[in-house]
């Protein structure tokens, strides 16, 4: 069950050729060979150190450097034959580059090993992404905030228990959602920082014997700064388990967000309309049109869910340092990043095409009672204890309710038979427009505030570009 002939690049210790099986199951070229960009770039950063410390000469430098370039544009033209015989994206790449330019190439892995190499692949790649991901957030946001704009003033029933709770606007719910992607992007920062750490230098475990200069290749590569300990550099993964932690929590937003517009573009509500474009049909039920796109996106953040699981679950028994496990980090990390990338380009091109339907939330928000509290907080400002006036309109509802009508619509009559307090201007305070009005603070409903949450969250997203 011997492989190919091909020599590997490790093998002249070894008596036998690799079994076949173990070749492909230890193989990590068909996932990892994405990292190749950040693969050349590193090690052309690499090589031009060697040659600062003089350990290369400018010669061998530029025959690496044009071979790795060469190299590159042959995987971006699809013309590059990966083999799995030579493991991973790291050693195709070394073994094309001495087939490419001779013996030189063989310098190129001096003071460095596939340790500290992937572990600067995978920082580096994340890096590119974090950003792609970051102004995928912000656009979300920005369609966010002009639909709060546009429905500053449309009323619909907040909801406490998915019952009727108290009026808001909508305008308000949309800046909901939006200080919750304000806390993933936050949290994005916070992860970048701590990916844009250079492992490199670290070689194998213990660092090398070459006279590296690690300031000067994480210069090259724009890290922030250099990892402190080999040990650790080599072998942490935290930072990917960071970045699945922020992806998952993006993910419970997106999941929530999406529930909501299932629930409000379903024939029971009516409060909002998704347009044909992201929506699909039935093969048996003609009148049906499904709103795929966020059940897909509440479907998604499962397998996201999942990828923050593995990754825990990967680190959370190797010892010190680099063991072959953490291969296993690609596959869920390419991912997340894959699946978050995704569910933001959709949501990022559906939100601002939401149609509203602002009379149907208006006869919702006009079913449940909903300015009760309203009517509880008025008897309080004319004198009676809160728990009191609770009691006095809890009472008054149940009347509604035997009447078949809204609290708001009781005769005066009616009102004052409950309380003497009750007098002609409880009507201000009844309606809808009454309630979402006198919520006028930081953090309320009212559109005046609104407006004002609107103003300082352009500024902020305004300030990131
Ligand atoms: N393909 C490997 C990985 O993804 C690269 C590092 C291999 N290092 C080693 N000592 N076998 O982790």
């Amino acid at each position: 069950m011997n492989s190919k002939d091909e020599k590997k690049l490790w093998d002249s210790r070894f008596t036998e050729a690799t079994d076949a099986f173990v070749e492909e199951f230890t193989a990590s070229v068909k996932f990892d060979q994405i990292l190749a960009d950040y693969d050349i770039r590193g090690s052309i950063a690499h090589a031009t150190m060697l040659k600062h410390i003089d350990v290369l000469s400018n010669n061998e430098l530029e025959l690496i450097k044009s071979g790795l370039e060469e190299i590159l544009a042959d995987i971006h033209s699809g013309k590059f034959v990966w083999s799995s015989a030579l493991e991973d994206v790291h050693m195709n790449i070394e073994q094309a580059l001495t087939d490419r330019i001779g013996e030189v190439g063989k310098t190129l892995h001096t003071g460095r090993s596939r340790n500290d190499q992937v572990a600067t692949d995978i920082r580096l790649y994340l890096r590119d992404k974090i950003d792609v991901i970051a102004e995928l957030i912000t656009r979300l946001q920005s369609g966010l905030i002009d639909l709060a704009e546009k429905e500053v003033g449309t009323i619909l029933p907040g909801m406490t228990h998915l019952q009727v709770a108290q009026p808001i606007t909508f305008g308000h719910h949309m800046m909901a959602w939006h200080e919750m992607l304000e806390r993933d992007y936050g949290r994005l920062s916070d992860c970048r920082a701590r990916v844009n750490i250079m492992p490199l230098g670290s070689a194998a475990l213990a660092g090398t014997t070459f006279p590296i200069d690690r300031e000067f290749t994480a210069k090259l590569l724009e890290f922030d700064s250099i990892a402190e300990n080999s040990l650790d550099a080599v072998s942490d993964r935290d930072f990917a388990i960071e970045f699945a932690a922020f992806a998952s929590l993006l993910m419970t937003h997106l999941s929530r967000w999406s529930e909501e517009m299932i629930l409000w573009s379903s024939s029971q509500f009516e409060f909002i309309e998704l347009p044909d474009r992201f929506c699909t049909g039935s093969s048996i039920m003609p009148q049906k049109k499904n709103p795929d796109v966020p059940e897909l996106v509440r479907g998604k953040s499962a397998r996201v869910f999942g990828g923050l699981v593995s990754l825990l679950t990967l680190m959370k028994s190797q010892p010190l340092a680099y063991n072959k496990d953490n291969q296993e980090d690609k596959e869920p990390l390419f991912d997340m990043v894959n699946t978050i990338t995704d569910c933001l380009t959709a949501f990022g091109d559906m939100v601002p095409e939401i149609i509203t339907q602002p009379d149907n939330m208006r006869n919702a928000a006009l079913k449940g009672h909903a300015t009760a509290t309203d009517l509880a907080d008025y008897l309080v400002k004319k004198g009676l204890a809160f728990r009191d006036a609770h009691d006095v309109v809890g009472k008054l509802v149940r009347d509604a309710i035997t009447q078949e009508v809204d609290l708001s619509e009781l005769s005066l009559d009616a009102l004052q038979a409950a309380s003497d307090l009750i007098e002609a201007d409880v009507f201000d305070v009844l309606t809808l427009e009454g309630s979402i009005n006198a919520r006028n603070h930081p953090g309320g409903t009212s559109p005046e505030q609104v407006r004002q949450a609107i103003a300082r969250a352009r500024t902020k997203t305004k300030a990131r570009k």
